[in-house]
Order: C-alpha cells, then structure tokens, then sequence
C-alpha cells in the first residue's frame, strides 16, 4: 500500500481545531490532553474558572495550544459569542466534543424532582444543540467537521431514581442519531460516545468501596474505566479516516452493558 493511499484517509488530527466542552475536568479534560498531544490547537470550555486555567496550562506545560474560555453553558446567549472568539482565535474549527455534563438524580414523587429534571436538560440535552448550532457553519467549512457527544450507557438502560439523566442521555442519542442523517451531505460527522463507569470528578461521590463492589459484579473487566480510555474512543471518531463513520453509538464501558446478569448455565 503506498503512503498516498494511507495520507489520504489519516489518523493525524495534527492542526486541527478542536473544541471540547467541560474540559476542566475528567474525561473533557483528558479528550483535550489526547487532542494536544495529537496536534490539535484546543479551545476550553468549563464553568469551572479555576480549571479551566488549570486545564489550559496543562497542556502550554507540555508544549500543546490550548486557550480557555470560561462559559456556563445554560447561558444560551453567550455559546454563540464564545465559539467566534474561538474561531477568531485559531482560524476555525473542525472538531466539536460536547463532553460537560452533570450527574442528576431525583426519586420521580420528590418535591425536588422538577427543578433537577430541567438543570439536567439543560447541561445534559438543550446545551448541545445550541453548541452545535453555533459551531455548525465553522464545522461545514472545515470539510472534515467532526461532532461527537458524550451519553453514557443510561442512554440505553435507566436507573432508579436516575430518571432525569436518563432521559436526557437518551436524548443525546436521538439528537446524534437525528442530525448524522440531516448533515450526511454537508462534510460534518455525528457520533457518540456513551461512557460507563468512569473515575472522574462526576463519580467522585462515589466511594472507592461501592465502585469495586459495583465493578466486581457488573463490569466484564472488574474495574471503573479511566477518562483516558473515553478520550481515545473520542479520538478514534474525529480522526479524517473516520469519515464514513456516522451516527455510530460506541460503547466505552469495559463491557458493562453486554453481560448477561443471570450465573452463566454453560460449563467453564
Ligand atoms: P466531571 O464532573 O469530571 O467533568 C464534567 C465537567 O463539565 C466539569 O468540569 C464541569 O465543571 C463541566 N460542566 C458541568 N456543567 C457545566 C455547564 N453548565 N457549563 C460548562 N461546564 C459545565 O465529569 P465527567 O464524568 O468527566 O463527565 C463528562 C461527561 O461524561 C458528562 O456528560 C457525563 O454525563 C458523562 N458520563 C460520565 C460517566 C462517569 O462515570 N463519570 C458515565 C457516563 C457518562
């Protein structure tokens, strides 16, 4: 096979504008690492002020072009203002991570169940759109747009008392699924990412006591994953040989949602 052959479809996303959102932290955070390490100029997105900084100089400290924008992204307003600065400030963009997210759980009778219902749409669900939108015209011209949303594997199952991120993870599929076939003409890819469970600051609620005990029992390879490991799934969507590669849902979850519960019936 000659190199021409190879270069046309490559695995470099070397100069590529890459924008990643809740990059202050956890697997946001390390997709960017990846991106920079890769080639990628990266643009940070977080609510998280002190992060982001952090985040951003992580990766100057290595060598990488990152620059931060702090931004809470149920403000519908400012997306827009903040994407053309990230373009004015890198000459465009090519790859969109829609990666920040919040836990969010409420028993369906609790008083509380509407007000946690309608922050989680709002991070989890309507946030995106509204990046996508914004990002779209950048994307298109790119040529090779990449747009990858993070769910999780409550986009195909539901927890108790998780009906709000479920629905809203749900969504996030709907939405990849829906939009890879509207711009399966204009040069941009839709994926997804649907994560299991993942040592971030999201499950660091979670003691480390409940995360074997959950892992022994439920995770084919008997532990939580690491943001590392989303961030090359991301990765392995984005690259230009990922091309054909459209409204796919890949599951990055050790095999959680593969196995059967019941005791196997076959002999060892
Ligand atoms: P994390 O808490 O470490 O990182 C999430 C980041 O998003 C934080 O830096 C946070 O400040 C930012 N963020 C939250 N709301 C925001 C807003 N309104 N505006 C701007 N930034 C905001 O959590 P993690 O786990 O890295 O989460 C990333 C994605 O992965 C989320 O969409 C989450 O739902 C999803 N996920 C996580 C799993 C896990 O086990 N950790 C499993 C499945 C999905």
């Amino acid at each position: 096979m000659s190199k021409k052959r190879l270069s046309q479809l490559s695995r470099s996303i070397e100069g590529k504008v890459a924008l990643v959102t809740g990059s202050a932290s956890g697997m946001g955070r390390a997709t960017a690492n990846l991106f920079s390490d890769e080639g990628a100029k990266v643009a940070i997105i977080d609510r998280n002020a002190s992060g982001v900084e952090e985040s951003v100089k992580e990766i100057t400290d290595a060598g990488g072009i990152a620059k931060g924008w702090v931004l809470d992204l149920t403000n519908a307003d400012e997306i827009p203002r903040v994407i053309e600065e990230i373009v004015a400030e890198f000459g465009g963009l090519d790859i969109l991570i829609n990666n920040a997210g919040i836990g969010a759980s409420a028993r369906i009778q609790s008083s509380r169940f509407e007000a946690v219902w309608d922050k989680c749409f709002a991070v989890n669900l309507t946030a995106l759109h509204r990046t996508i939108r914004a990002a779209l015209p950048h994307l298109q011209k790119s040529g090779e747009g990449r747009i990858v949303n993070i769910a999780s594997t409550e986009a195909f199952g539901g927890s108790a008392f998780a009906s709000p991120y479920a629905a809203a993870k749900h969504g996030v599929v709907g939405l990849t699924r829906a939009l890879a076939v509207e711009l399966g003409t204009q040069g941009v890819t839709v994926n997804c990412i649907c994560p299991g469970a993942i040592h971030t600051g999201l499950t660091k609620v979670i003691s480390d006591k409940h995360k074997d005990k959950f892992a022994h029992r439920r995770v084919p390879v008997k532990r939580y994953g690491l943001a590392e490991e989303i961030a090359h799934g991301v990765f392995t969507f984005v690259v230009p040989g990922a091309s054909y590669i459209n409204g796919a849902t890949l599951m990055v979850d050790g095999g959680f949602s593969i196995q059967n519960n019941g005791s196997s019936v076959m002999p060892e």
